[in-house]
């Protein structure tokens, strides 16, 4: 079976921008798949982070992976900090590296730009350590959304240039994956704002429909979304926030954007925000209910964590043998 890896950063709750862009890809792929799901809290820390949180934040999310249908038959899910190996290949690769890579990521410039003279340098090198996550698990292909491809780029180019530099026949080193970008949900919109992407960095939470949120919740965000004064409804890319809305209602409702389109092409925003919030709740209730039945039975993730970690850190040590070996170090 071919390998899959990828991950979501505890930084606050799941949105559904995070479960329409990656794991509801996750869960529909992983029968076919050796999959193995990460929690990345060492990238938590790249910006700053209240200690008090992270450890429960980092728990829900992983709670919340096997509430949204991860499945431990075809999968495995684990926490990066239990693997030490992230860590220490991140340090070996930011060593045959080019700096000016780096400095090139989009989401670092955006990132660096709002916190001033405060970015650390693990902000500069979170691609790099994601680099790692996804090399030492020789992933074929990562599921991520849109806003991950310059990351994936950067990946493979990593993976080419030591390949080029180190592999030899007997040890070819790093397998170098694919991106897996769905068309469907890969940039879920902010409410709030059309034109920007739906996050959970953003201050304010009715831009964003989070996993956990009550129906009344739910209602009350989508009542509030920004719309547009245009008669009736349709997939214009002129009309970011309809275009959004109306993408979202295809998914969460199952139907093909060509139904949507028909459906809702006389509809004004008082017919059609019904529909939505209905839709939504409906997805949404099943995955809440698995979560308060995963956190109820105390003791159950920890022993997924702990099986996880295991079967993640005898991959990425033999990864990371391979690495330092290809490197010249004395390997015992
Ligand atoms: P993160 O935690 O920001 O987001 C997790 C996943 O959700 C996707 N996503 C979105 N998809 C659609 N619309 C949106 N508005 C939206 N917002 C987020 C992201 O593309 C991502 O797939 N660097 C990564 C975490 C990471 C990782 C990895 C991913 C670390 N190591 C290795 C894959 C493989 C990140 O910050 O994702």
């Amino acid at each position: 079976k071919k390998r899959i890896l990828s991950g979501v950063q505890p930084t606050g709750n799941l949105h559904i921008g995070n479960y329409l862009g990656a794991i509801r890809n996750w869960v529909e792929m992983q029968p076919q798949y050796d999959n193995f799901f990460c929690v990345v809290d060492l990238h938590a820390i790249t910006v700053p982070h209240d200690p008090k949180v992270l450890a429960q934040d980092t728990y829900n999310i992983a709670a919340l992976y096997l509430a949204c249908g991860i499945d431990l038959n075809y999968s495995t899910i684990f926490l990066q900090s239990h693997v030490t190996a992230h860590s220490e290949l991140a340090w070996l690769l930011n060593c045959v590296t080019p700096l000016n890579w780096l400095e090139r990521m989009i989401q670092f410039k955006e990132k660096a730009i709002k916190q001033g003279e405060n970015v650390s340098v693990g902000l500069l090198d979170y691609p790099i350590l994601m680099a790692a996550d996804i090399l030492l698990y020789d992933a074929d292909q990562v599921p991520v959304g849109e806003d991950q491809k310059q990351h994936l780029e950067l990946t493979r180019d990593i993976a080419i240039r030591f390949n080029d530099r180190f592999a030899t026949e007997e040890n070819p080193v790093f397998k170098v994956p694919e991106p897996l970008i769905r068309k469907e949900g890969a940039r879920v919109m902010s409410l709030a704002d059309g034109t920007k992407k739906m996050s959970k960095s953003d201050p304010s939470d009715l831009s964003r429909i989070s996993l956990l949120d009550s129906p009344d919740l739910i209602k009350k965000k989508i009542k509030k979304c920004k719309t547009d004064p245009v008669m009736g409804l349709a997939f214009d890319p002129e009309r970011p926030e309809c275009n959004n809305l109306l993408s979202l209602y295809a998914i969460f409702s199952g139907k093909s954007r060509d139904e949507v389109a028909l459906e809702c092409a006389d509809m004004g925003w008082g017919k059609f925000k019904p529909l939505l919030t209905d839709a939504t709740i409906k997805a949404l209730t099943p995955i809440q209910n698995k979560y308060a039945e995963i956190v109820r039975e105390k003791g159950y993730l920890d022993s997924v964590l702990k099986d996880g970690k295991e079967k993640a850190d005898e991959v990425a040590s033999a990864t990371l043998l391979r690495v330092k070996k290809a490197l010249g170090f004395l390997v015992g």
